[in-house]
C-alpha cells in the first residue's frame, strides 16, 4: 500500500493594506487599517504587509501602529532599495515582536532600459545593497525582482543569488503586470530551483497579478513547482485588475488537497466574515458570484440542482458553506426551482402543506417568479396564507 504524500505548509502573506490599498478607490484611515490587520491576524495569515512607509505620513504611521499593537503575526513593510525607504521603513518596523523589511528593484529589460536607466550591473549592485541595508536592520528580508516574469532566465537567476547571498530569507517572484500563464510560472519557478546555486537558503514567493484572469491559477502553479509562500489580498483587491484572492488560493488548496498536498494555518471559517470586512472598509463591493465568498457562491437555483442538493449536498456542492463562514447553504427560490424546494422552504417556515395545496402553492409561486428577480420568504408566507383561507 503506498503511503500518503505528506502535507508541506504554504506561508499566507497578505498584501490587502498595501498592494490591495493601491486599488483606485481603496484607501482606509488609520483605524480602519488596524481593524482589518486585527481580523488578517485572526484570520491566520502569516505575514501581513501593512504598507509602504515612505508613501506617506498617514502609511507610515498605520505600519508602526500595526507594528506596535498587532501580535501573533510578522509585520512587513514595503521599501524600493535606496537608504531612504528602507530606513523609514525600519523606524516604522520596529517595535513589532516579528518583522520583515521587503525591498523590490525591477529586473525586466522593459523597466530597466525605460523606468530606472540602468545597466544589469547596476541593478545586481543597487538590490544587493537594498538587502543588505535592511539586512542590518532585521534578519527577516524579502526581495521582490518587479517584474521578474518578464525578466530574462539568465538575469533573474544572477540577480536572485546575489539578493540571497547578500541575505534575502524570502525572494519573491512576481508577475507584476499578470502576463505570465500557469506553464509559464511553474517553469520559472523549476528553473531557479534548478539553476540558483544558494535558492534553499531563501523560501521562494509568488506576487501574481489578475490583468489576464490567472492570478490565482499562476499561484497555485508557482506552489505545486516548489513556492512556499503566496501573496495574495482578501476579495482580490489591487492595482488594475487586482492580486490573486487569498480565499480562493487557501480553499483550492484546502478542498483539493488530494492534489496539491498543501495545507495554510488559515481559519478558514473567517473568510467570509474578513470578506464583509474588507468589502465595508473599502466600499470595494464583492461580485455576487465571487468565488468562496459571493452571494451565490453557495446558492441553488435550479430545481435539478435544488433536488440533488436535497437528496444529497456532495451532488453539487464541493466545500461547505460553513467552512468558510456562511451559515448555510441558500436555495433560493426563482422561476428555474422546483416543488422540493419548496415544500422544503415551506417546512422551514414552519407550513405542512398537502399534495394538493403544495400542488396549488406551487403554480402561484411559478407565475410570481416570472414576474419578479427574487422571492423572499415573506412571498412564500403570502401565497401559503391565501392557499389557507382559500380552502
Ligand atoms: O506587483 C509587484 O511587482 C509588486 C512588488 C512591489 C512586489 O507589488
Ligand atoms: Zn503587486
Amino acid at each position: 500500500m503506498s503511503a500518503e504524500p505528506s502535507s508541506r505548509q504554504i506561508r499566507i502573506f497578505d498584501t490587502t493594506l498595501r498592494d490591495g490599498e493601491q486599488s483606485p478607490g481603496a484607501s482606509m484611515n488609520l483605524n480602519e487599517k488596524l481593524e482589518v490587520a486585527q481580523a488578517l491576524a485572526d484570520l491566520g495569515v502569516d505575514i501581513i504587509e501593512a504598507g509602504f512607509p515612505i508613501a506617506s505620513p498617514g502609511d507610515f504611521e498605520a505600519v508602526k501602529q500595526i507594528a506596535q499593537t498587532v501580535r501573533g503575526v510578522t509585520v512587513c513593510g514595503l521599501a524600493r532599495c535606496n537608504d531612504k525607504d528602507i530606513d523609514r521603513a525600519w523606524e516604522a518596523l520596529k517595535h513589532a515582536p516579528q518583522s520583515r523589511i521587503h525591498v523590490f528593484l525591477a529586473t525586466s529589460a522593459i523597466h530597466r532600459e525605460f523606468k530606472l536607466r540602468m545597466t544589469p550591473d547596476e541593478i545586481v549592485q543597487r538590490a544587493v545593497a537594498g538587502v543588505e541595508r535592511a539586512a542590518s536592520y532585521c534578519d527577516d528580508v524579502e526581495f521582490s525582482p518587479e517584474d521578474a516574469c518578464r525578466t530574462e532566465h539568465d538575469f533573474l537567476c544572477r540577480v536572485v543569488e546575489a539578493a540571497i547571498e547578500a541575505g534575502a530569507t524570502t525572494v519573491n517572484i512576481p508577475d507584476t503586470v499578470g502576463y505570465a500563464t500557469p506553464g509559464e510560472v511553474s517553469d520559472r519557478i523549476r528553473m531557479l530551483r534548478d539553476r540558483v546555486p544558494n535558492i534553499d537558503k531563501a523560501v521562494i514567493s509568488t506576487h501574481c497579478h489578475d490583468d489576464l484572469g490567472m492570478a490565482v491559477a499562476n499561484s497555485l502553479a508557482a506552489v505545486e513547482a516548489g513556492a512556499g509562500q503566496i501573496e495574495c489580498t482578501i476579495n482580490g483587491i489591487g492595482e488594475r485588475a487586482g492580486n490573486a484572492a487569498l480565499e480562493e488560493v487557501v480553499m483550492a488548496m484546502r478542498t483539493r488537497s488530494d492534489y496539491f498536498h498543501l495545507t495554510t494555518g488559515i481559519d478558514t471559517k473567517r473568510l467570509v466574515p474578513t470578506s464583509r470586512l474588507v468589502s465595508t472598509t473599502t466600499g470595494i463591493a464583492v461580485q455576487r458570484n465571487k468565488a468562496i465568498v459571493g452571494r451565490n457562491a453557495f446558492a441553488h437555483e435550479s430545481g435539478i440542482h435544488q433536488d440533488g442538493m436535497l437528496k444529497e449536498r456532495s451532488t453539487y456542492e464541493i466545500m461547505s458553506p460553513e467552512d468558510v463562514g456562511f451559515a448555510k447553504t441558500d436555495l433560493v427560490l426563482g422561476k428555474h426551482s422546483g416543488r422540493a424546494a419548496l415544500a422544503d422552504r415551506a417546512r422551514e417556515l414552519g407550513f405542512q402543506l398537502t399534495g394538493e395545496q403544495l400542488q396549488s402553492v406551487f403554480a402561484e409561486f411559478k407565475q410570481l417568479a416570472d414576474k419578479k428577480k427574487e422571492i423572499y420568504d415573506g412571498d412564500i408566507v403570502a401565497l401559503i396564507g391565501q392557499e389557507i383561507s382559500d380552502a
